[in-house]
């Protein structure tokens, strides 16, 4: 599965860690930055890997900025674009299984590296569920397409 991640300036060290910690597991992980030293503003960061991802059939997004939310909410501005930010396994794992996300933004001033990994796997590794969840994904893009 090919993944794009990126942060801004309040999580360059998480993003850091997360890539090396994926690319460890095999997975094809394309880093969109930032890097030491740089800044950025987080929606900038959030259409980077919006754009990959929507143009990218298949493929997932990651993105971590100081709270997550604000990633999740410029992600999800972006059409085709399903972003959930999450703290903790449970929702992770549930935001693919019901909600068919495909990207999982969080906060690296909220959790740890180590809950950020666990978060990480159940996402990756949890399936969209499909039966009566897709019908409500598909109610989630009549919005979007009402509301352009
Ligand atoms: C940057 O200071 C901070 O606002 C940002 O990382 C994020 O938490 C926004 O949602």
């Amino acid at each position: 599965m090919k993944l794009y991640i990126a942060c801004d300036h309040a999580a360059i060290g998480m993003k850091n860690e997360i890539t090396a910690y994926l690319r460890e597991k095999s997975y094809d992980v394309e880093d969109l930055g930032i890097n030491e030293g740089e800044k950025i503003d987080y929606p900038v960061a959030a259409e980077k890997v919006a754009k990959k991802v929507v143009a990218d059939s298949g493929s997932k997004g990651i993105l971590i900025c100081g709270t997550g939310i604000g990633m999740s909410i410029a992600a999800n501005k972006v059409k085709g674009i399903r972003a959930a930010a999450v703290s903790e396994v449970y929702s992770a794992k549930l935001t693919r299984i019901h909600n068919d996300t495909n990207v999982l933004c969080f906060g690296a001033r909220v959790i740890g590296i180590e809950t950020a990994k666990m978060i990480v796997d159940a996402y990756l590794e949890a399936e969209f569920e499909g039966g009566r969840h897709a019908a409500r994904v598909a109610l989630i893009e009549k919005l979007e397409e009402n509301f352009k």
